[in-house]
């Protein structure tokens, strides 16, 4: 899986790589231009001593000139002191001369092998190319030099009038060629330079360029890598902050403080997801959820239908909670079952996609209206979020908001949704999974306790029916009708069958006595209701220590189903309503099987004989509103059919 920290070495790392990227190839351009300007300034000294020879050229043809003139003069003085005068002069001519031809020579020579050492003694490297370039000029020159210099040797040596006049001659017309020849290496030298900085220009141009895309690609790739992140970041952010940001007025523009907001809505998601998830029971849950997402979408009602392991699959809607315009809705509703791929709820499972539906009353006049719908849209429900409910892949159930307006969910209510959805179907998976499994194992030790001084075993199932009969006929009495809701029924047909689970404590001798108990027998006999309310404690205890009591009814009817209406019954002797009402419904339910039961002190009594007891015991043992319920029950029921697969 992505996580956050991935990706931020990931973007560190190439960050780095990047960096060197371009670092080497500014490097690169540094060193290049230097290595120009290095060979520049090789080049451009060595052009400013081709300058130098070239003007030497002429000194030399000068000097020659002066010496003759000189030499000239000497012969037609007569005056010693003049003569030795132009004498001296003479040799001071010969001697620059002599120094202007050699370094002159020089020079040229030494370009033959591309090193010059100037006359301050700085050597300079001519590159092999260029070395290559002016060598046709050199050999011209050097041609052109072995003519001209042996008539400077003439001049200098001062042989003959005849011969120094043929030199001078020679120097005089041959000087131009020299000359040339000077200016060609300078010439090709030069545009040798100009040839080299433009190539290098060029070198360095390509390369600044080529650094500059990289980098620009780079630092792009940079860009992308970090916006892409934050992006998703962003957008998730926003995604989670989105309940609370929809709420606040819309007047920020500023992007801190929009962060700001997005974190508080971030955290205030998280917070809820916590607090989903911390609910210790499945009616806590959804009752939270009722209470607090009020904030982030609007609802006047929340159901939930959970999905049956049966084939094929069917919902059945589980719980129900709203406010006053829908009393009775979660009453009607609850229990209610439906095939799953009859109804639209089979499509918005398998796409996994919450449906929202505006306005249920156009809704439904395209399509088949189920007796579900129109109990929903009697109950004044006019729009409707359902969001599909799954956990680790497995398929729970669907919880629905709706709102007694139309037109009042849009996309964000479901974009919160599906965010919050997973804790939700976590919260419920692992409610549901607890209870069940903590509510089967307590059964399982209810019937193993049953089964010890009961014959058939069937005591507990015949209860749980009698119970839920005697639940329905006492809610239409108006005291009940508020109380005995569907939830409340679904948990007396839960309960009842533990009431006797404290027997697990009771010795067989006693139990199982086939006679009547001893005083203190039916002493400890008693003991059960309070033991069994403690092992039920206890039971919930192990499984969970936060306080939550899953058995909460369980425990009151263990503990209470002997005590008599008149306060005659045991562990307490309380009477009348302080009896809780699951307890006092139980009690008639018990009495009315165990007297039609066999035992192992007693032999089952006729149906007229048990109720003839048990109208004895009406407003002494039972309370009389439930007696009467319980002989509406049977009178109803004239033909006793549904009583005899009961009884
Ligand atoms: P149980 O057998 O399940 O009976 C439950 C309740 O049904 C009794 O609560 C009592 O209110 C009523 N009941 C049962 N049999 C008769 C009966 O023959 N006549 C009348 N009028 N009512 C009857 P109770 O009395 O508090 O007893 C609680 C439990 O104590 C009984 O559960 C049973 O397990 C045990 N028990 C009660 N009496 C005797 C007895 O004489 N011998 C033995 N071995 N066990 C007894
Ligand atoms: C339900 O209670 O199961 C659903 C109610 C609704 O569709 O709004
Ligand atoms: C149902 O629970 O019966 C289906 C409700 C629906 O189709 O929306
Ligand atoms: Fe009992």
């Amino acid at each position: 899986m992505y996580t956050g920290k991935t990706i931020f070495v990931k973007m560190k790392s190439r960050f780095i790589i990047y960096i060197a990227i371009i670092l080497l190839g500014f490097t690169a351009i540094v060193s290049m231009s230097n290595y120009t300007g290095n060979v520049l300034k090789d080049n451009a000294q060595i052009i400013s001593v081709l300058a130098k020879q070239r003007m030497l050229t002429q000194a030399l043809a000068k000097d020659a000139y002066k010496i003759s003139v000189l030499e000239e003069t000497l012969s037609h003085s007569t005056d010693d002191l003049r003569s030795q005068e132009i004498v001296d002069q003479i040799a001071a001519s010969k001697q620059l001369l002599q120094r202007n031809r050699d370094t002159y020579e020089s020079v040229y020579t030494e370009l033959l092998t591309g090193i010059v050492t100037t006359d301050s003694g700085d050597v300079f490297r001519v590159s092999h190319s260029t070395l290559k370039k002016i060598d046709p000029e050199i050999q011209n020159y050097i041609l052109i030099w072995s003519s001209f210099r042996p008539s400077i040797d003439v001049i200098l040596s001062s042989d003959s009038k005849e011969s120094m006049d043929n030199a001078l001659n020679y120097i005089d017309a041959e000087n131009i060629n020299l000359l040339n020849a000077s200016e060609h290496i300078l010439d090709t030298f030069e545009s040798r330079m100009i040839e080299h900085y433009e190539i290098y220009q060029f070198i360095l141009f390509i390369l600044l360029f080529v650094t500059i895309a990289i980098a620009a690609l780079l630092m792009y790739a940079m860009y992308d890598d970090q916006f892409k992140a934050l992006n998703i970041f962003y957008s998730k952010f926003e995604k989670l902050g989105m309940g609370r940001l929809k709420h606040q007025t819309k007047s920020v523009n500023n992007f801190s403080e929009e962060v700001q907001m997005m974190v508080d809505g971030f955290s205030e998601t998280l917070d809820l997801t916590e607090k989903i998830n911390s609910n210790q029971s499945f009616s806590e849950t959804l009752k939270y959820i009722f209470n607090s997402f009020n904030h982030y979408l609007p609802y006047t009602y929340i159901g939930i239908a959970l999905l049956s392991d049966e084939t094929p699959k069917t919902v059945i809607a589980t719980y129900g909670i709203g406010q006053v315009q829908h009393t009775g809705l979660a009453e009607e509703l609850l229990g209610y079952e439906a095939i799953l791929e009859d109804t639209s709820l089979g499509q918005i499972m398998s796409l996994k996609e919450p449906r929202i539906i505006n306005d249920v009353d156009s809704y439904f006049e395209t399509r088949p209206v189920n007796q579900y719908s129109k109990i929903v849209m009697d109950f004044g429900i006019r729009s409707s979020v359902t969001l599909p409910l799954s956990a680790n892949g497995m398929p729970l159930g669907f919880i629905f908001f709706s709102s007694d307006q139309k037109n009042v969910y849009e996309p964000h209510h479901i974009e919160f949704l599906k965010i919050i959805s997973n804790s939700i179907a976590l919260s419920f998976q692992k409610n549901i999974f607890m209870d069940e499994l903590l509510y089967s194992s307590v059964l399982a030790l209810a019937k193993l306790s049953e089964a010890r001084d009961e014959d058939t075993g069937e005591h507990l199932i015949r209860m749980a029916n009698y119970v839920e009969l005697i639940a329905n006929e006492l809610k239409k009495e108006e005291k009940y009708e508020t109380i005995l809701t569907r939830e409340y029924i679904d948990n007396l047909v839960k309960f009842s069958p533990m009431h006797d689970i404290g027997k697990v404590g009771i010795p067989d001798h006693i139990l199982l006595k086939p006679a009547k108990l001893t005083f203190d027998e039916f002493e400890v006999m008693k003991t059960h209701t309070v033991y069994g309310a403690n092992v039920l404690k206890e039971a919930e205890n192990n499984i969970n220590r936060r306080g939550r009591s899953l058995f909460t009814m369980g425990i009151e009817i263990a503990l209470n189903h002997h005590e008599k209406f008149d306060g005659s019954g045991y562990p307490n002797g309380i009477s009348g309503d302080a009896i809780p009402l699951s307890a006092r419904i139980v009690a008639v339910a018990d009495v009315f099987d165990a007297l039609m039961s066999k035992r192992p002190y007693k032999e089952p009594f006729s149906f007229d004989e048990t109720m003839k007891i048990i109208l004895d015991g009406k407003g002494k043992h039972f309370d009389p509103m439930i007696v009467d319920a319980l002989v509406r029950v049977f009178s109803k029921e004239k033909d006793l059919t549904p009583l005899n697969s009961l009884i």
